[in-house]
């Protein structure tokens, strides 16, 4: 659990690498922000992690747009607490 009180935002996270990563940080006890175009993708693994017994949250969030970045950040924000505080290290 080397990941605990982390969160992390996978950007193509539904699928492949992305998929990969966001899974094992699930494992090592982050909340994963699933960051992907495609929907149901993202929204089976988000299940999937929760199911398991993880913290994650998908965004629909197409990153060549500087508007869908800052609205990820705000959501992974609001749903997981600011990244980087010290109170949440
Ligand atoms: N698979 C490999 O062996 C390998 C090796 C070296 C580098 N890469 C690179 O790593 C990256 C990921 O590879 P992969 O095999 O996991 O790819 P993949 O196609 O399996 O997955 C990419 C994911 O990114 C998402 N995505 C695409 N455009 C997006 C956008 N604008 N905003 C948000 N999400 C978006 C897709 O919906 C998909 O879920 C690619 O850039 C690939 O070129 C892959």
């Amino acid at each position: 659990m080397r990941m605990q009180n982390k969160t992390a935002i996978v950007t193509g996270g539904a699928q492949g690498i992305g998929k990969a990563y966001s899974i094992g940080l699930a494992r090592e006890g982050a909340n994963v922000v699933i960051a992907d175009l495609d929907e149901a993708k993202g929204r089976l693994l988000e299940e999937s992690i929760r199911t398991s017994g993880g913290r994650a949250l998908f965004v629909r969030t197409d990153v060549s747009k500087k508007e869908d970045t800052i609205a990820l950040v705000q959501k992974a924000v609001d749903a997981f607490g600011a990244m980087g505080s010290p109170s949440v290290r």
